[in-house]
């Protein structure tokens, strides 16, 4: 089993939060730092402000040759110029959740072109997907993401285009929270 990461909102943490604002629906409560630890422990923590957690699992959508071009194209987390971050949690409507999966991969990218999209922006913004629906939280997935601060208008201009597509009139909750490394990256390999 894939052991859940938690991102608790902190007195202190590894990353800054500057902004923290809804795109749809409600916001979550202002807060300092982001901490990013193992899921258990960062649930027990009283201390923290708000805990979400995810599970990095198993790709559901990408093909063969979906999954090589990413393997070829995208970056690490953790890299040393990349000090702007966002966690944008979202959660999909209940009719997204009742189509099958064949319906879904067809909205995502033969009708959203969410991969191809995406694909423009790397390596410049590295990414990490944790999906939460399962473990019964707020939101359905944690979406992470790191670049430089020159790469910061192309991450705009890829959240304007991503949020156009027929995919985003499924989502009906969505959280945007920007953050900037307060420290040297160390590996950020296991998360
Ligand atoms: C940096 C460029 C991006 C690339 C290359 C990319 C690529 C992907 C891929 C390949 C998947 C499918 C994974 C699977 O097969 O299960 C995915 C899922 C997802 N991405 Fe992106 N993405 C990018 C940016 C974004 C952004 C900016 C957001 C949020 C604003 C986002 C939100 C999501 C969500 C919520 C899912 C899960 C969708 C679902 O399973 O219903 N992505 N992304």
């Amino acid at each position: 089993m894939i052991a859940p990461t938690a991102f608790c909102a902190a007195g202190a943490g590894e990353w800054q939060i500057e902004t923290i604002r809804s795109i749809l629906g409600p916001t979550l409560p202002a807060a300092g730092f982001l901490k990013i630890t193992d899921g258990d422990a960062g649930k027990n923590e009283q201390s923290n402000l708000w805990t979400l957690r995810g599970t990095a699992g198993h790709a559901r959508y990408v093909t063969r040759s979906e999954t090589n071009q990413l393997l070829e194209r995208q970056e690490a987390l953790g890299r040393k110029g990349a000090t702007c971050a966002a966690l944008i949690p979202i959660r999909k409507s209940e009719t997204w959740w009742t189509l099958a999966q064949d319906e879904r991969r067809s909205i995502m990218e033969e009708k959203s072109r969410h991969f191809g999209i995406g694909m423009d922006y790397l390596p410049a913004v590295a990414r990490k997907l944790y999906h939460s629906r399962d473990l019964g939280e707020p939101f359905d997935f944690l979406t992470w993401f790191e670049f430089s601060p020159d790469s910061a208008s192309a991450f705009e201009e890829l959240l304007g285009r991503l949020r156009a597509t027929e995919e985003w009139q499924y989502v009906e909750r969505e959280v945007e929270i920007r953050l900037t490394r307060t420290m040297i990256p160390q590996s950020t390999a296991d998360r």
